[in-house]
């Protein structure tokens, strides 16, 4: 191991011990106690930085970030998966409208092109620190009356559940790396093109027993950061007896 990369270990060791926010011991105090040149323990920073453990202030250091947040599989809504950790969730709406699904939007949501839709966008937060950008589409006609005001810090699926009976009960989602655009990194505060996790949702829902399906009820583009957020998947083994010919390892990864 190279002493760039020791030094790196045993920063991340300490930082395993730092909770958000706390900062690290001044540049000359820290490479003095880890026996580096000032130079190698600032590299050892940067890639920190771009992993997204610490973060720099401009003059006044640099600050651990906690643990990243991660994110299971399930159909959740951000709200909940916010309280479920203790954080408070917040909901800014940066923009509102009403227009045509045209004809990327209408396949998503299986509607015509010419089918109108609510389009939010809205920056989410956790204890008031931005983490993700939604855009949020809805077929106008399951939301009327829906304003901008409604979604701000509110919870979309709370909205759909009591002022409209309907209850999101499936989705699917792809997930993919992306880097954050000029305005995207403004509103989440971080540097432009940092790395980000793009997700896509469509969910379903229903209006009780008696109505029952309603088909489609979002289409969602959002951008997560990619230094407050991992993906975690609880793993299964297939057992002996559902193993394909020849281990069935093939492309796992
Ligand atoms: C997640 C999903 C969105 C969904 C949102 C609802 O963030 N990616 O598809 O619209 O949750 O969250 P809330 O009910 O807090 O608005």
């Amino acid at each position: 191991m190279t002493k760039y990369h020791a030094v790196r270990e045993q920063l991340l060791d300490r930082l395993d011990q730092m909770a958000a926010g706390e900062q690290l011991p001044p540049e000359r105090e820290l490479s003095a106690s880890l026996g580096v040149s000032r130079m190698t323990l600032r590299r050892a920073i940067d890639d920190l930085v771009a992993r997204g453990a610490v973060r720099r202030r401009q003059g006044s250091g640099v600050f651990a970030l906690g643990p990243k947040l991660d994110t299971g599989l399930v159909a959740t809504s951000f709200t909940a998966d916010m309280r479920s950790r203790g954080l408070r969730p917040g909901a800014r709406t940066l923009a509102f409208e009403r227009r045509p699904a045209g004809a990327r939007v209408g396949r998503r949501l299986r509607i015509s092109p010419t089918a109108g839709v609510v389009r939010v966008t809205r920056l989410r937060l956790a204890d008031g620190e931005p983490m993700a950008i939604e855009q949020l589409h809805v077929p106008d006609a399951l939301v009327p009356g829906l304003g901008a005001a409604d979604l701000q810090d509110a919870s979309f699926y709370d909205l759909l559940r009591t002022r409209y009976g309907v209850t999101v009960v499936r989705g699917v989602q792809t997930i993919e790396p992306t880097v954050l655009d000029g305005d995207e990194s403004a509103s989440l505060d971080v540097p432009v093109h940092s790395p980000a996790l793009q997700f896509e949702r469509t969910s379903w829902g229903e209006r009780g027993a008696a109505d029952g399906d309603v088909g489609i009820v979002e289409f969602v583009r959002s951008v997560y950061r990619g230094d407050r957020y991992q993906i975690r998947t609880e793993l299964s083994v297939p057992s002996a007896s559902s193993t394909p010919p020849g281990g069935g390892t093939e492309g796992a990864a």
